[in-house]
């Protein structure tokens, strides 16, 4: 039996290129998922799988998270004056409790592995969970939920992967996996970054959910940079592996790469379709779409 895990780290200090210009002044984080900023759902996912406290690794313009996730106190006292109980409630909803949160700032964009590091002090010397928010995994059970599942029997490190087509894998970090045991998870063997089309040891992509332990700080600590000139997480996780096991889960779920244009479009039309009253509304209009 394995600890709970208490902590998670959110890196939200990417330059977010792929949206710009909408990402000039608003982070690509805060862009809207029907009503609510992707950020939020990844939060949502985090807490339903008993995340504790948050770390979020901002950068420069990045301030709106950390006002998304305060109290707005005149906005509340309004809606509160004007009996609007139900806004009032779904405002308050995305709030985590006083003290559960923290926000530190990557100074340059270095890479994921870096904005990682930067939690290290905050983190200290017990297992965690990194979730990249732009990474919105839509499921029955969290996708986080179903790696602390696998953590509570296994230990050590965890990391949620799922297909990719073979020939989008230098695209991502791909691993490397052994046979699938009775409860679905594998040992995972080897991963690499964004391998050269035709090197892939799978078409299992890291889809952007991590359980791991703290040993990892020292080694990123120590990391040159890898694909795309960037200080890579999947780089220290492989050599993290030699010392002690990483194990995957498959995601049963969708995942949508909201860092994306067509994974953010696609995501809003999922999440749209799920509401009732919107449904109805945007049904015909896709279908004429469509044609
Ligand atoms: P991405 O590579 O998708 O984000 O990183 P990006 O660099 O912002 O996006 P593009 O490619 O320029 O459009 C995945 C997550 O890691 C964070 C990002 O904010 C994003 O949530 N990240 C990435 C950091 O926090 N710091 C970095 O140096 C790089």
């Amino acid at each position: 039996m394995s600890g709970k895990i208490k902590k998670a780290v959110l890196p939200v200090a990417g330059l977010g290129t792929r949206f710009l210009p909408a990402t000039k002044a608003v982070p690509k984080e805060m862009l809207t998922i029907v009503d609510a900023p992707v950020v939020q759902y990844v939060v949502d996912e985090a807490r339903a799988a008993g995340i504790e406290h948050i770390v979020f690794v901002t950068g420069r313009n990045k301030h709106v998270i950390e006002d998304h996730f305060d109290i707005a106190y005149e906005l509340e006292e309004t809606l509160r004056v004007r009996k609007k109980d139900a806004a009032l409630k779904d405002l308050q909803a995305t709030r985590p409790k006083a003290g559960t949160t923290s926000f530190t700032r990557q100074q340059e964009p270095l890479g994921l592995g870096h904005a990682v590091w930067c939690a290290r002090d905050l983190i200290g010397s017990e297992p965690f969970a990194v979730l990249l928010p732009d990474m919105l995994m839509k499921a029955p059970k969290g996708c986080l939920t179903q790696m602390v599942e696998a953590y509570k029997t296994h230990g050590g490190n965890i990391i949620s992967v799922e297909e990719v087509p073979m020939d989008q894998t230098h695209n991502y970090g791909i691993i490397e996996r052994g046979p699938v045991e009775q409860d679905d998870t594998f040992t995972i063997h080897g991963m690499v970054e964004k391998p050269a089309p035709g090197t892939a040891p799978s078409n299992l992509y890291i889809n952007g959910r991590y359980i791991l332990q703290p040993e990892i700080f020292d080694l990123l600590q120590k990391q040159g940079t890898g694909a795309g000139g960037e200080i890579q997480l999947t780089d220290a996780m492989q050599q993290l592996m030699q010392e002690q096991p990483f194990r995957g889960v498959e995601f049963k779920g969708t995942t949508y790469d909201c860092g994306s244009k067509a994974g953010f479009l696609a995501a809003n039309i999922a999440y749209a379709l799920d509401n009732e009253e919107l449904a109805k509304e945007i049904s015909p209009l896709l279908q004429k779409l469509m044609g």
